[in-house]
């Protein structure tokens, strides 16, 4: 069977949602799924790889990250099997279905790990914004507001990445890591 066709099915179940829209709901939670996944590697390879004079903060602050990561995957998971559905989640489907880039492998210093970070939850955090307002449009309320607490805890991160950049990025203070977003990065509105 497909990935697509995976990421869609659905078991019998009395739940009082229509399948048609648990169908829809299902495929929206399993991309979410494979992004947190991935993101949550990637805070671990940032948590395992960082070096510099941070060291230790960053390295406490990505595990930190990577460990609530780790309790929204179970999260969104279980809300596809709740659902009715299959969860997709495993490494490889991760690696294919995810919205996210791969984190880069030649980078050591903490702003450097820091800005990549930043550069994948800002994505992410907007993937969780437009998956709210759609699982409301579906009248699934529990799975909206999954995705609310989510977000809101996402946003707070990605405030936390960024106010280690926000100073070089206001100034133009800094190495290689302030020339990346000196202009505008995506991440910052
Ligand atoms: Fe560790």
């Amino acid at each position: 069977m497909s990935d697509n066709k995976l990421a869609s099915r659905l078991y019998p179940t009395r739940i009082d949602i229509p399948a048609e829209v648990r169908s829809q709901l299902v495929v929206l939670l399993n991309q979410t799924l494979a992004a947190t996944l991935d993101l949550k590697t990637q805070a671990k390879q940032a948590h395992w790889n960082v070096k510099g004079t941070d060291f230790y903060q960053l390295h406490e602050l990505f595990d930190e990250i990577a460990g609530e990561l780790e309790e929204y995957i179970d999260m969104f998971a279980e809300r596809i099997t709740a659902l009715g559905g299959y969860a997709l989640g495993t490494a490889r489907a991760a690696a294919s279905n995810s919205i996210l880039p791969e984190y880069p492998f030649d980078i050591l210093d903490g702003k450097d790990h820091v800005t990549a970070l930043a550069d994948r939850f800002a994505p992410y955090a907007k993937h969780l914004r437009q998956a709210i307002a759609k699982t409301d449009d579906l009248g699934d309320a529990d799975t909206a507001d999954l995705y609310t607490e989510v977000s809101r805890t996402i946003d707070k991160r990605l405030w936390f990445l960024e106010a280690h950049l926000q100073v070089a990025e206001i100034t133009g203070q800094n190495g290689a890591a302030g020339a990346k977003t000196n202009k505008q990065p995506a991440s910052v509105k």
